[in-house]
């Protein structure tokens, strides 16, 4: 039987639910579910009131990603958005400008929360991959005096979601603290992929953020922890940080459970990176042979996949099409799409979801 029809029969037989089709999850990176072992590590995890203190499972947390990062202190956050955001406004005043990358996770994926909750002027700048060079920076700075603004902050992102998971170049960024170090800017690294731009380069992660004045990294992105993010910088950062948490809403209880399976990500679940990277590889190189498709194969350094439509198809309507054969991605654009590897789909997975989008598309 040739494949198309094979296809075309497993579609069938699932939705009559004789034998259900894998549903193959590419929309991010998040969606996948705690292993047997995490399990096992939250239900064993000892447990204490966090916002008093006493949670000796978060402090293990803490201190782990501390050191990892060879800083002082960190702080274990819900998510992402917060730990930017608290990291934010900690380390501004109100009516600062913030430089950044056009494309950024921190603008544009953050309810405007840089001009919420920190009062903060942002100017975006477009870049090449996601990397604002010292030579913006230096160009970006304005003059100090009665009109202008003060320019006084940077952030960037490593490695960085809309540009297609691209890793920035360590010695670009050291160039930019200098010139933060020069006109007296803050550094902020949103670093929810950090583990990536780690296992890809085999920089270790203390050197890589080394540059940056205050860090934020999520567990619940590749490294498959069902939530969680971490501050990290100096002990005086730190404990300003814990009191805007607390403002924030974001002191939880007895969350020595969910630390733990934050902790079993960090034992676990770096190394394996690599295999994600791997299926995206095999993934873009795959797709890109499609007709209908346009992939920037230099941009797929770790695991995300980003992907034009060169046909008439929206990117809605291909994302319908193939969804009809289980295959989900997300819409990054009018005719681009988003693509994610994850520890939930095996290289298996991946060559399965080529050949189901081969068959709905050719
Ligand atoms: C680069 C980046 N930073 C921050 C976040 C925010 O994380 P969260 O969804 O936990 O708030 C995300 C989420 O996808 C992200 O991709």
């Amino acid at each position: 039987m040739e494949f198309m029809s094979w296809v075309w029969v497993v579609n069938f037989l699932s939705l009559l639910y004789i034998f259900p089709m894998k549903t193959i999850d590419l929309r991010s990176d998040t969606v996948t579910r705690p292993s047997d072992g995490m399990y096992e590590a939250m239900r064993v995890a000892e447990v204490g009131d966090d916002v008093l203190g006493d949670d000796p499972t978060v402090k293990l947390l803490q201190q782990k990603v501390a050191s990892l990062f060879d800083r002082e202190d960190a702080l274990y956050v819900p998510s992402g958005t917060m730990a930017n955001q608290i990291a934010l406004k900690v380390s501004s005043q109100p009516g600062w400008e913030l430089l950044c990358d056009r494309e950024c996770h921190v603008v544009n994926y953050e309810v405007a929360g840089p001009v919420v909750h920190s009062s903060l002027l942002i100017n975006l700048l477009t870049t090449d991959r996601g990397m604002v060079t010292a030579e913006m920076v230096r160009q970006s700075i304005r003059p100090i005096n009665l009109h202008c603004p003060l320019t006084k902050m940077v952030t960037l992102e490593n490695t960085h979601n809309r540009h297609g998971g691209t890793i920035l170049p360590q010695e670009e960024i050291i160039s930019v603290r200098q010139v933060c170090d020069e006109f007296g800017l803050h550094l902020h690294l949103d670093g929810a992929r950090i583990w990536n731009a780690h296992v890809a380069t085999g920089i270790p992660l203390s050197e890589l953020t080394r540059p940056f004045h205050t860090i934020s990294v999520c567990l619940s992105k590749g490294l498959g922890a069902p939530i969680g993010s971490v501050i990290v910088g100096t002990k005086e950062f730190i404990s300003k940080c814990l009191r805007e948490r607390k403002l924030f809403g974001g002191g939880m209880r007895q969350v020595g459970f969910l630390a733990a399976a934050g902790l079993y990500a960090l034992e676990n679940n770096i190394d394996r990176l690599k295999e994600d990277h791997a299926n995206a590889r095999m993934l873009a190189e795959e797709l890109s042979t499609f007709d209908c498709f346009e992939i920037d194969l230099s941009r797929v350094e770790t695991n995300i996949v980003i992907i034009d439509l060169v046909n008439d198809m929206t990117a809605d309507e291909l994302l319908t099409k193939i969804n009809n054969v289980g295959v989900l991605a997300v819409p990054f654009g009018p005719k681009r799409i988003r693509m994610v590897t994850h520890l939930d789909l095996s290289a298996e997975d991946c060559r399965d979801a080529i050949e189901r989008l081969r068959s709905v598309l050719s």
